[in-house]
């Protein structure tokens, strides 16, 4: 381990073999009240899987058990590997090891609460999520099943893929000074998926949710959201819409 701490920045400069990559980690546990450092991992991509969560995993089992990333479906779809790589927010498992990049430099989501390594603490992005009552509000009937027609349920494209990965919110100035207050890209994404949905009653209460000067209308467009959302969502239209429809309600 302490090896790998001293590896010179000019070995890795002058390192020819295109097959070795250098994976610099950011290490923390709040906890110890110590300072956050870097770690630097080598890794050889034809002995690893191609993706930077394959990577992880094998510094892992190999390398460094005490290193804490969250995971689990593996193929982009449960939104838990979520960090920042090489200074975009993405998806560790869809992620190519294989980059023009010798070092690939990995930080946990920006602006969040660090609880150790590259988990971050989602506390307040899951209470937010809680706040815009994310399932079906129906008063007119008591039903088992709500069948919606092929149009209507073609308004939830581009909106029902959301993992809630949170890498837009983490990408987002205004939520990053104000994220106590706004509800961010992603709970915007998931208001506007019940808004849209024509099997759901309550838009007027869900509008009036959202109403105010800061929880939708802290978004300045400022666009990070939908260029770093790594399923191609565009959670700053579906604010634009929102707005919209509040402002014209
Ligand atoms: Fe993740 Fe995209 Fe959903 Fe934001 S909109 S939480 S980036 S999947
Ligand atoms: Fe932020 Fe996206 Fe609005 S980056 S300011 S939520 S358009
Ligand atoms: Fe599920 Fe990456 S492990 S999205």
């Amino acid at each position: 381990m302490k090896l790998l701490q001293k590896i010179p920045f000019q070995i890795i400069s002058q390192d020819t073999n295109l097959d070795l990559k250098f994976i610099r980690i950011y290490r923390w546990t709040p906890s110890n009240q110590t300072q956050p450092k870097f770690r630097i991992y080598p890794i050889h991509t034809k002995t690893c899987g191609p993706m930077i969560l394959d990577a992880l995993i094998k510094i892992k089992d190999e390398q460094d058990s005490s290193l804490v990333f969250r995971r689990s479906c593996r193929e982009g779809i449960c939104g838990s590997c979520a960090m920042n790589i090489n200074g975009i927010n993405t998806l560790a498992c869809l992620h190519p090891v294989k980059t023009n990049a010798k070092i690939i430099t990995i930080y946990p989501l920006p602006h969040m609460h660090v609880l150790k390594d590259l988990v971050p603490d989602l506390s307040n992005f899951y209470a937010q999520y809680k706040y815009i009552k994310p399932w079906l509000v129906n008063k007119t009937s008591q039903k088992h099943e709500y069948l919606q027609s092929e149009k209507d349920r073609f308004e939830l494209n581009g909106v029902y893929e959301c993992i809630l990965c949170a890498c837009c919110s983490s990408s987002c100035p205004s939520y990053w000074w104000n994220y106590d207050k706004y509800l961010g890209p992603a709970i915007l994404l998931q208001a506007y998926r019940w808004l849209c949905d024509s099997r759901d009653t309550s838009t007027k209460e869900r509008l009036r949710l959202l109403d105010g000067k800061s929880k939708l209308f802290k978004c300045h467009t400022i666009m990070n959201c939908s260029r770093t959302c790594p399923k191609s969502l565009n959670p700053g239209k579906a604010i634009t819409a929102i707005k919209h429809s509040i402002n014209y309600s």
